[in-house]
């Protein structure tokens, strides 16, 4: 499976002439010819997750385990993915490591890796129903459990105020509409809703998992209404750029006594917003996914027979039970 590295002087050139391909640049000698080639096709820097994901592809895959990595940013843009893509077809990498922005779209370029005999791994974002026959195995979360676990402890939460058939106000900020973990906290939360008549979507809008777009979303929000019981924010960035609104707005974001605000990814600084309160509840998203990648490839390196879905483990944290130690042994 392993292809020699006769191309990796070509792989240099080209990331240098294109300007599009960085990171780690290969060794030049007569350990390369063992070295692994993977291009890496990043989506962007849009959260603090994505960029300890990112770190942890870059470390996992390095030179000294093994690797020459092909690292492009894609800027949140999918024809620069295709590109990047294509790129790495062109150059004959060994593996294709790729995180889409949304489901849909990748068919065409999928077939061409698969006619160019090129595994593609894909990780954190998988690809529609379509297409998963041209990919060799997905490594990410199971986005809609992590929804589910949210809404149950938001259901528990609520019995335990004492408020479990009151209504309740909930302000939805999703992701970047047509990702995956868009796709699987929205459908957890809004089957939730069918279950729940007393639970009612106040706004529903997106936040596309940065803080400044979550801030200016739900400063809208705050401008036509108040009443809100729940802000159910698809990940941290937007978690605080919504608690930045709302305490502008006068609004105490608290699980006992104000806004009762949801989170997914659990980074630090978020965690330290659930130890004040401000956050009720962090679900786990594990970024760490690059020991789960080397150990794929290595395993199909191996020949070994290899599942087509890895799940990383995930757990979470809530305003109850989050500790300082917690947090400062937290890795991003
Ligand atoms: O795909 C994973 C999601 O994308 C994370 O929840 C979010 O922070 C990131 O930008």
């Amino acid at each position: 499976m392993m292809r020699k590295i006769r191309l990796v002087a070509v792989f240099c050139l080209t990331a240098l002439l294109c300007g599009c391909v960085t990171g780690t640049q290969p060794a030049v000698g007569p350990e390369e010819d063992k070295l692994i080639v993977v291009g890496f096709s990043q989506v962007g820097a849009e959260s603090e997750w994505r960029v300890a994901n990112t770190e942890s592809i870059k470390s996992a895959l390095s030179e000294e385990n093994g690797y020459v990595l092909i690292f492009d940013d894609a800027r949140q843009e999918q024809e620069n993915q295709i590109r990047a893509i294509r790129s790495f077809i062109q150059q004959d990498v060994d593996y294709i490591v790729f995180s889409p922005k949304v489901e849909t779209g990748w068919k065409t370029v999928l077939q061409e890796a698969r006619d160019a005999g090129i595994p593609v791994i894909m990780i954190d974002r998988d690809v529609e129903v379509e297409s998963k026959n041209l990919i060799r195995v997905y490594i990410g979360s199971d986005f809609h459990e992590e929804g589910k676990r949210a809404v149950r402890w938001l259901e528990e939460h609520l019995e335990n105020l004492g408020r479990g058939d009151e209504p309740v106000r909930i302000v939805h900020l999703q992701g970047t509409i047509g990702s995956t973990p868009q796709i699987g906290r929205t459908r957890a939360l809004e089957e939730a809703v069918e279950r729940h008549p007393e639970w009612e979507l106040v706004a529903q809008e997106c936040g596309e998992f940065t803080r400044a777009k979550a801030y200016e979303v739900m400063t809208g929000i705050l401008a036509k209404t108040k009443d809100i019981d729940v802000v159910y924010c698809e990940n941290d960035g937007e978690a605080l750029g919504a608690i930045d609104a709302m305490e502008e707005a006068g609004l105490r974001c608290h699980p006992e006594d104000g806004v009762i605000v949801i989170s997914f990814d659990a980074t630090r600084l978020a965690l330290q917003y659930c130890l004040e309160g401000k956050i009720a509840l962090d679900i786990e998203c594990n970024p760490l996914q690059g020991p789960y990648v080397d150990d794929v490839i290595k395993r199909l390196e191996r020949g070994e027979a290899i599942e087509r879905q890895v799940v990383v483990e995930e757990t979470q944290f809530d305003y109850l039970t989050t500790t300082q130690e917690m947090i400062d042994s937290r890795k991003y």
